[in-house]
């Protein structure tokens, strides 16, 4: 059967027309998810000295973990090593925004945390910074899920979530995992 011009440039609109719903559809996947369900990808770019964390005033061992900032803002800091965060456990109040600012002196890592919209990566040089909110109350498993090493599979920490009125802050305004 002969295939005529006309015929052709019937099939290569229709498949244009395909190609454009499709293209529409996952422009409007990526709108919803990003605005209704606050999945967007990390935006922070901001510069650390991966040798000197431990003498910056802001990733030393004393200042690691849950804080409640004078303005009352919620941070948590984590470092991110080859194998295991520091702390390996922290702990946040359910229902209040959340910042989480990690880095890592040596590889890149990653982390998740399970059930959430937490994810992003861990780049040496960089501090990565995520806002949340936490929902649910519990422990929640935060895997590293870059392979950054042999030791990878062995590498999560968790994140406890507890009710805003069992989240006690001493009077440096840090809470901590018992
Ligand atoms: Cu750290 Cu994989």
């Amino acid at each position: 059967m002969a295939v005529s011009e006309s015929d052709i440039l019937r099939s290569e609109v229709r498949w244009a027309m395909i190609v454009g719903v499709a293209v529409a559809v996952i422009f409007a996947a990526v709108i919803y998810t990003g605005i209704e369900l606050h999945v967007n990808p990390p935006s922070n770019i901001e510069t650390i000295d991966p040798k000197a964390l431990h003498l910056s005033n802001e990733f030393t061992e004393s200042n690691l973990g849950t804080r409640v900032e004078p303005e009352g803002r919620i941070t948590t800091r984590i470092v991110a090593t080859q194998f295991a965060f520091d702390p390996p456990c922290v702990v946040v109040p359910a229902n209040e925004p959340v910042t989480l600012r990690l880095t890592t002196p040596d590889v890149i890592h990653g982390i998740l945390v399970t059930g959430t919209n937490v994810n992003t990566m861990i780049v040496p040089g960089y501090v990565a910074q995520v806002h949340t909110v936490f929902t649910k109350t519990g422990d929640l498993l935060m895997p590293c899920h870059e392979y950054c090493g042999l030791g990878h599979s062995q590498m999560w920490a968790t994140v406890r979530v507890v009710p805003r009125e069992s989240f006690r802050p001493d009077a440096e305004g840090r809470v901590a995992c018992d």
